[in-house]
């Protein structure tokens, strides 16, 4: 079952993942604030991110650079000149849209043949009544939209006290070009060899003319990408090396997602043609995955050849280059480029997890998340709030827990409603305290010292050792299956207060 945007969009209000941004003065156009388990998930998809491609990884290193760079650099970059949509404006509600995407959007009609009755036609299709087709503004039906003009993407701001346009500069809408502008001070402070890799993640910033579809296209958004160099003279299995590790990234990349949780026919792979192919790029790829709004680019991986460092060297004087010891003469390395935007990874992650799911009767909306990839891993949860003896060891057992994962603590509900509500942000794991952990002081009895654990995928219990449940949930978040667990510990019987 594929889940709706307006589905995820109330699930991320509802449970503190995403919200509008400045709501109380009815929003900013198109900008989102992460909430506590919004915070938790984007910061896991950005380690793995980086864990996985630069620190785990020989060739490749970091970089985080500022925000603000020198204007030149978007001059040698072409983002002053290039980084253009072409817009139209309607003259009768002054609405502006991207000229290529009006004939994507539904339109509104007047319709001539029913005495003016006004429909909202999907995209592309002709009113069923007098046969038109849109030719006016799609958002209010009425205006003339006009010929398309050239909108720059980037926003301009002032370096400085003086707003002068002597020092206007721009926010950037792109991390890469910080790894061109940076190619000599890491490759000199590393005394790196062809071929490596710059990786950085950080904000960008477009003012896109038509934002939307909730996290997918907004104006502040974060990046994870990679500049990888290599030698254009090398060939690798007898192929140009820029050509195979084109091939090799794309692969990387694909297997990522999926490593991470994202099913296989949810994502594929789309070749620009010729015609779409950016001005720098030998070729580019785009890895689609089958958003709520249908297949779209979740990332990109481009050969950008040599033009970056290029364009830098000319705009600057400086030499960009790479001395090739065996040939012994000095290069300009190609770049492989795979270019990730994190809140476009998040939306899919959030998209593919969630389930519908039907359980003694009633509904149970789960975020199946791969466990590395959960805001929270473990939830603590008393079976009785009132005994003060299972709230002190629930909140003994989660401070050691949270020493070592995000780990929370709930009593607000009935225990059937804790899980639920659980099961709803993707938690792996809830451990139950009741009165067998501890207990009943008054008729002499003793605790077993025992947490029920439940996993949220099988809703199966067992009851472990209150010292053992660290090294239980270390060896489940390596993978260790449930089954090993359930194995080791026996499936405990669920009791009608601990129902799943
Ligand atoms: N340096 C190359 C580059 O920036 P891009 O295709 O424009 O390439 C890379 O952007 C990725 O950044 C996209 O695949 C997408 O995931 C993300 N991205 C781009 N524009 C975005 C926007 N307005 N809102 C959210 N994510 C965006």
């Amino acid at each position: 079952m594929s889940v709706s945007m307006d589905t995820l969009v109330s699930l991320c209000k509802r449970r503190g993942f995403v919200f509008q941004s400045s709501e109380i003065y009815g929003g900013t156009g198109s900008c989102w604030d992460y909430g506590p388990l919004g915070v938790e998930l984007k910061s896991n998809i950005k380690r793995l991110w980086w864990r996985d491609f630069v620190q785990l990884r020989r060739d490749m290193v970091g970089l985080d650079a500022s925000i603000l760079m020198h204007p030149a650099v978007w001059k040698a970059s072409g983002h002053v000149d290039h980084f253009t949509d072409p817009m139209v404006d309607c003259r009768e509600c002054k609405r502006r849209f991207r000229a290529d995407h009006v004939d994507a959007m539904p339109w509104v009609h007047y319709c001539a043949a029913t005495k003016g009755n006004k429909f909202t036609m999907p995209a592309g299709e002709p009113c069923g009544h007098c046969g038109e087709r849109r030719t006016l503004c799609p958002g209010c039906g009425k205006g003339e939209l006009t010929a398309p003009r050239q909108f720059n993407l980037m926003f301009k701001t002032f370096m400085g006290p003086v707003e002068e346009e002597a020092s206007v500069t721009y926010l950037r809408p792109e991390t890469a070009q910080a790894m061109f502008v940076n190619f000599e001070n890491v490759l000199q402070s590393m005394r790196l060899k062809l071929p490596f890799g710059i990786a950085q993640m950080g904000r960008s910033f477009r003012n896109e003319i038509t934002p939307g579809n909730f996290i997918f296209r907004s104006r502040e958004f974060e990046q994870m990408e990679i500049e990888y160099f290599v030698n254009p003279h090398d060939t690798v299995d007898g192929r140009p090396a820029d050509e195979y590790w084109h091939d090799r990234w794309i692969d990387e990349c694909m297997a990522w997602f999926q490593r991470y949780g994202m099913r296989a026919e949810n994502l594929q792979l789309r070749e620009h043609d010729k015609a779409e192919l950016a001005h720098y790029a030998k070729r580019t790829v785009d890895i689609e995955y089958r958003f709520p709004i249908g297949w779209n680019e979740l990332m990109g991986i481009a050969n950008r050849t040599d033009f970056d460092l290029k364009q830098h060297a000319k705009f600057s004087g400086k030499s960009l280059t790479y001395f090739d010891e065996e040939r012994k003469e000095h290069i300009v390395p190609y770049v492989v480029e795979p270019a990730a935007g994190v809140d476009r990874a998040l939306l899919a992650f959030l998209a593919d997890a969630y389930r519908e799911e039907e359980v003694r009767g009633e509904k149970r909306v789960v975020l199946r998340f791969h466990p590395e990839i959960a805001p929270v891993k473990v939830a603590v949860l008393p079976l009785l709030k009132k005994r003060e003896e299972i709230v002190r060891t629930c909140h003994a057992i989660r401070d050691e827990l949270a020493r070592h994962w995000t780990a929370v603590y709930d009593d607000t509900a009935a225990i059937g409603r804790l899980y639920r509500r659980q099961d709803e942000v993707g938690t792996p794991w809830c451990v139950t305290v009741d009165v067998q952990t501890v207990g009943d002081r008054d008729k002499g009895e003793q605790g077993d010292e025992r947490a029920t654990v439940r996993d949220r995928d099988s809703m199966e219990q067992i009851r472990v050792p209150i010292p053992e449940l660290v090294s239980v949930v270390r060896e489940l978040l390596a993978g260790a299956p449930w089954s090993s667990m359930a194995g080791r510990f026996g499936t405990a019987p669920t009791t009608p207060a601990q129902s799943a």
